[in-house]
C-alpha cells in the first residue's frame, strides 16, 4: 500500500469556536462574505461518486493481518484510500486510484461453490478473504483498526457533554460525536455504487445519487440512507442537426411519469433482492405519493431508501448544504435540538404523525432567519444571487438557487449558541401555529393556507406542507416540551456548570441536563404541583361563594 486512508474525520473538520469573539474579530464592517475556498455541493458529489466507482468492500476474517491482505490487494493496483470497519463481521473499504484495478482484482475472484445451496453468479464488488492462515486476531501493528460507525451511547454522551466549559463548547461536543464521519459518507456513496451495477444492466448510463442526510452536511450516525435513481443521463440528446434525418428509440409508455416509476422501481426492486448480496428484507412500497423500495443492506448496516425521479428532494439537500455551510451555528444547533427532540420522544424512526427531522431542520433555519440581523439569508436572496448556470427548473418548480456561496454577504449576527437555543425553545413555545406557517423562501410567518396542525411551506414544492403528517398532538407536544425547556433555562440553575462532586460523579448540567428526561419530568411534576394548588385554590373560593348564597340557590345549583 502507498498510503492510508488520510480521511479528514469529524473531528478534524470542526474547529471549537467562541461566536461573539469570531464575529468582533471580523472587521467592523456590519456584513462578512461567505469564504469562496468551499466546494460546490455538485462537485463534491462528483467526487464521492467517482472515489465509490474505484471502491471495493471486502469481508475479512477477524484473523487478517493488514500488513498481508494490503500488499495481496495492492497487486493489483495503487490503492489510494482503505478503511476497515465491523458491523456483522469486519470489512475493508478499498479505494484503488484506477477502475481499471477493480478489472483485474475481479479476474482473479472465483464464485463459492455451496454444498447445500446454488449461488446466483453475480459478480458485485462485494467480496470475501478466504485465508489458509489459521490463528487467533491479530495484535500489535498489522491488527486492523476497525472505524467506528455507530454514535456513541446516551450514557457516554452525556458524559462528555457534562466534562466541558460552556453549553457552546456542548453543542460544538455533540455535533462532533454524533455527525457522519468521512469513512462513514464513503461507504454511503459505495453502496449507492454498488446497487447501480444492478440498475446499470438496464440503464447503462444511470447513476444512484444519495440524498437526504448522507449529503446535506445535517447526518447523524445510524441515519438512514435516501437514495434516488438518477436516468437523466439516459435520455438521448437530440441530433438532428444538418441532414435533417434523426433517429429514436422505440420505447415502452406508461400511464403517467409516476406509473412509469413503479415499474422501474418493481423490477430494480426485484433485481436487488435476488441478485444483490447483502442487500435483505426488500420492501417495495410502491404506493407512497413517492414509490420507494426499502431494504437493509447488511454489510454496512444501513438502512436503505431507493426512490426514483427525485431531483427536488435533492435540491432540498443542496439548499440544506448550502445553508449548513454559510454559518456552523446552524449545523450546531441543528444537531442539539434533533438529538434533544429524540431523547424526548417528538421524532421517531418509524413513519407516523411525528415531527420530521428535516421539518425540525427547517424550523431552525427559519428561526435563524427571524434573528435581528439575520443569521441566515432568505431562500428567495439565494435565488436572487444565481448565476444563468445555476438556473434550474424540476417539474415547473423553480429550484433555482446561487451554487458560487463567494456571492453572498452574510450580516454579522454574534449571538452564542446558548442564546440561540434558549430562543429558539422560546420562539417555538410560544409561536402560532394555529394561525401561521413558516416560510423559509420569504422569511417571514405566512397565513396559513390549509388547517393542519403545523405548516412549513415546502420551499420547492411551494404548495406542499413538509409537515402536512404532523397532527396536533404531537404539535402540542413540541410545543410544551420547547416551553419546558425554555423554563429550564430561564428558571433552572441546571444550566450552570458545577464541578464533580466528592463522589466523582460528573453532575450532569447544560444542554445534558436539557436532555434528561427527569428534568422534563420534574418541569411537569412541579406544573402539576401548581395546577393542582391553583385548583385547589379554586375550589376553596367556590365552596366560599357556595357558602355565601341561599340554601334555595345552592340547591337548584346542584340538579
Ligand atoms: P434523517 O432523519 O436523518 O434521515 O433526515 P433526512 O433529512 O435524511 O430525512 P428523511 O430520510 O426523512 O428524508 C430524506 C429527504 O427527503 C430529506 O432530506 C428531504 O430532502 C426530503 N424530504 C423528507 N421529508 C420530506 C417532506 O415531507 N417533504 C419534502 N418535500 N421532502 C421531504
Ligand atoms: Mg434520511
Amino acid at each position: 500500500p502507498r498510503c492510508e486512508l488520510q480521511a479528514q474525520t469529524g473531528l478534524s473538520r470542526l474547529h471549537r469556536t467562541d461566536f461573539a469573539t469570531a464575529a468582533q474579530a471580523v472587521s467592523n464592517t456590519e456584513q462578512t462574505a461567505v469564504s469562496d475556498a468551499k466546494e460546490s455541493f455538485s462537485l463534491i458529489q462528483e467526487k464521492r461518486h467517482d472515489q465509490a466507482e474505484r471502491s471495493v468492500l471486502i469481508n475479512c476474517p477477524p484473523n487478517t493481518n493488514k500488513k498481508k491482505f494490503l500488499a495481496y490487494i495492492s497487486k493489483h493496483g495503487d490503492i489510494r484510500n482503505h478503511f476497515f470497519y465491523e458491523t456483522y463481521g469486519i470489512y475493508a473499504v478499498v479505494e484503488f486510484s484506477s477502475r481499471d484495478s477493480i478489472s483485474s482484482l475481479k479476474e482473479n475472484c472465483t464464485i463459492p461453490s455451496l454444498q447445500h445451496e446454488a449461488s446466483v453468479p453475480f459478480k458485485s464488488r462485494l467480496l470475501t478473504l478466504s485465508s489458509t492462515a489459521t490463528g487467533k486476531k491479530q495484535t500489535g501493528p498489522n491488527a486492523i483498526k476497525c472505524h467506528n460507525l455507530t454514535p456513541p451511547s446516551f450514557d457516554k454522551l452525556i458524559n462528555q457533554l457534562s466534562k466541558q466549559e460552556t453549553v457552546d463548547q456542548q453543542m460544538q461536543c455533540l455535533t462532533e460525536a454524533c455527525q457522519l464521519t468521512e469513512e462513514n459518507i464513503s461507504l454511503r456513496f459505495l453502496v449507492c455504487s454498488l446497487l447501480r451495477d444492478i440498475a446499470a444492466a438496464y440503464f447503462p448510463d444511470c447513476i444512484i445519487r444519495p440524498f437526504g442526510s448522507t449529503v446535506n452536511s445535517f447526518g447523524k450516525l445510524g441515519c438512514d440512507l435516501d437514495m434516488f435513481l438518477d436516468l437523466d443521463a439516459v435520455s438521448g440528446h437530440d441530433q438532428s442537426k444538418g441532414s435533417g434525418l434523426s433517429l429514436e428509440y422505440q420505447v415502452k409508455r406508461g400511464a403517467s411519469e409516476r406509473n412509469v416509476t413503479q415499474s422501474i422501481l418493481s423490477v430494480i426492486g426485484e433485481c436487488v433482492d435476488v441478485f444483490s448480496p447483502g442487500c435483505v428484507g426488500v420492501q417495495k412500497i410502491l404506493n407512497a405519493r413517492c414509490p420507494l423500495v426499502r431494504f437493509s443492506h447488511q454489510p454496512s448496516s444501513f438502512r436503505c431508501d431507493l426512490t426514483a425521479n427525485n431531483r427536488v428532494a435533492m435540491k432540498s439537500s443542496e439548499m440544506l448544504f448550502i445553508y449548513g455551510s454559510l454559518d456552523e451555528r446552524l449545523r450546531f444547533l441543528v444537531f442539539t435540538i434533533r438529538y434533544w427532540a429524540r431523547a424526548h420522544g417528538i421524532t421517531n424512526s418509524f413513519p407516523g404523525a411525528w415531527i420530521t427531522n428535516f421539518s425540525l431542520t427547517m424550523l431552525v433555519v427559519f428561526f435563524l432567519q427571524q434573528r435581528t440581523p439575520a443569521l441566515l439569508p432568505t431562500l428567495n436572496q439565494l435565488r436572487d444571487l444565481a448565476g444563468p448556470s445555476d438556473k434550474c427548473v424540476i417539474e415547473g418548480n423553480d429550484c433555482t438557487m446561487v451554487t458560487d456561496l463567494s456571492k453572498i454577504t452574510l450580516q454579522q449576527n454574534t449571538d452564542t449558541l446558548e442564546k440561540l437555543l434558549q430562543e429558539f425553545f422560546e420562539f417555538y413555545g410560544s409561536f402560532d401555529f394555529g394561525k401561521s406557517s413558516i416560510n423559509i423562501r420569504k422569511g417571514r410567518e405566512q397565513n396559513k393556507p390549509e388547517t393542519s396542525a403545523m405548516h412549513i411551506q415546502n420551499p420547492f414544492e411551494t404548495d406542499l406542507n413538509v409537515s402536512r403528517n404532523v397532527n396536533s398532538s404531537q404539535l402540542q407536544r413540541f410545543v410544551t416540551l420547547c416551553k419546558e425547556s425554555a423554563w429550564i433555562f430561564q428558571n433552572g440553575d441546571v444550566l450552570k456548570r458545577r464541578s464533580a462532586s466528592s463522589s466523582n460523579k460528573i453532575p450532569q448540567w447544560g444542554v445534558a441536563a436539557l436532555l434528561m428526561p427527569s428534568v422534563t419530568k420534574s418541569v411537569e411534576a412541579r406544573e402539576k404541583r401548581k395546577r393542582r394548588k391553583n385548583e385547589r385554590t379554586a375550589e376553596r373560593i367556590m365552596s366560599v361563594l357556595q357558602s355565601l348564597k341561599s340554601p334555595a340557590e345552592a340547591g337548584s345549583g346542584s340538579e
